[in-house]
């Protein structure tokens, strides 16, 4: 650059006028928080403080409505209540100037939760450790797409490790918010603590970038039992119910406060599926090894040896995990808190593949009576695969293979799907109640 043309640039900023307040600009969402059939929560981020807004309505040209929070901030936590169930809103986010960080349309809405315990078909999209902010990640994102094209998810789940290495903020936004920015305007997001997300939060005091982040029902704000804590937690959707924990920072022992409530909160359901959704997998050959009291501070045997039995007894239907950089899927199991060797040939209530057009969907009575069998699911290569031995006795398939799972309920049949990152089937199966 010359001289002269360096000094007139330099004049110029001298002269131009100070003080003139510049309309916030949006850095992170919206993203959608907290469903109810009455109620959402919208966040997002701006790069300087400001009242925000949302203006909602049932159509783009109709969101007129508006709702805001109180003082003037850069983290924008807003909660529209009075809204339909089942009811699609169109909304948009923005400044007190009236200014408007995006349209209301498609890309800006989202549809309310049925009615609790209306039966309709759901979908839910999880992913686990995918929190590289690689192509791999991306590629893995893509391949759902086309499924939530025909059929959009209702929510979607992470199942930890969400932002790689360390959980800050910064990799947050890389891994989370610059990865799913249209979906996250659009579908809620339902999260759970992995290892290294607790490397910038912890859970007993609730604080860091995981906490910070995310608004979680500590006080069963969307149906289940109350937790007191955003650690772990309950929700119900439609005529599932969905159980959070959290694997690495909680107490995982029999008596400890997590594994108390558990018991109560899955004593009160009665939805029709239960669902379960943690970090560290008890049946696992791949990066991580649940054969091995050193794997992870024994975080996965104390897992299966502790929770396991609670889950079952409370007739859990599916269990969701990651932290193995793999597929690995288990057949309908009961019973199976042991090692690897310790697998009874009873602890295997239904030793086929589970699909429909082959050996049969696994069936279990509806009612969600105790030991009536699980399926357990390690989701860990939603971002990267790391290989592994691959052959725990208790899957019946394992895949050194990205992808990300898809849940399509109907009633009281569940397909669950794993979805390649160019989103081929590479497993799936059939879960059916008789009523
Ligand atoms: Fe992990």
């Amino acid at each position: 650059m010359g001289w002269y043309l360096w000094m007139g640039l330099v004049t110029w900023a001298l002269a131009a006028p100070q003080g003139v307040a510049q309309p916030a600009k949006l850095t992170r969402g919206p993203y959608l928080q907290l469903p109810t059939h009455r109620s959402m929560v919208v966040r997002w981020r701006t790069d300087r403080e400001s009242k925000g807004y949302v203006r909602w309505g049932l159509s783009p040209e109709s969101a007129t409505n508006r709702a805001s929070h109180k003082g003037i901030l850069s983290e924008h936590v807003v909660q529209i209540d009075g809204l339909q169930p089942n009811t699609r809103y169109y909304y948009a986010v923005g400044t007190e100037t009236n200014r408007w960080l995006g349209e209301p349309g498609p890309a800006f809405s989202f549809i309310t939760s049925p009615a609790p315990g209306t039966v309709q078909p759901v979908r839910v999209w999880a992913v686990g450790d995918a929190g590289t902010a690689t192509t791999n990640q991306v590629n893995v994102r893509k391949g759902f797409e086309a499924w939530h094209a025909r059929q959009p998810a209702d929510l979607w789940l992470m199942l930890g490790d969400n932002a790689y290495s360390t959980g800050t903020d910064r990799q947050y936004q890389r891994a989370v918010f610059d990865v799913y920015t249209d979906l996250l305007r659009r579908v809620p997001v339902w999260p759970t603590l992995g290892n290294h997300d607790a490397y910038s939060a912890d859970s007993s005091t609730q604080s860091g970038v995981y906490y910070d982040i995310f608004s979680l029902p500590s006080r069963a704000q969307c149906g289940g039992l109350i937790s007191g804590t955003e650690a772990y937690y309950s929700f119900d959707f439609a005529n599932v119910h969905f159980v959070c924990l959290d694997s690495h920072d909680s107490d995982r022992s029999k008596g400890g406060a997590m594994a108390e409530w558990l018991r109560a909160d899955l004593a009160g359901n009665s939805r029709d599926w239960i669902i379960a959704f943690f970090h560290h997998p008890p049946y696992t050959k791949g990066s991580h090894d649940s054969d091995k009291l050193s794997d992870s501070s024994g975080r996965l045997v104390e897992m299966r040896e502790n929770i396991l039995p609670i889950l079952e007894a409370g007739g859990v239907d599916l269990v969701l995990t990651g932290h193995s950089h793999s597929y690995e899927r288990s057949f309908l199991l009961n019973g199976h808190y042991g090692y690897s060797t310790n697998l009874a040939p009873s602890m295997v209530l239904d030793r086929g593949s589970g699909r429909i057009d082959h050996e049969g969907a696994y069936k279990k009575d509806a009612g969600n009576a105790a030991h009536q069998g699980a399926v357990y699911i390690c989701a860990g290569s939603s971002g990267q695969v790391s290989g592994g031995k691959l052959n725990h006795p208790a899957n019946w398939v394992s895949l050194n293979k990205l992808g990300s799972l898809l849940l399509d309920f109907d009633g009281l049949r569940l397909d669950v799907r794993f979805l390649g990152d160019r989103g081929q089937v590479r497993d799936y199966f059939t879960l059916l109640k008789k009523p």
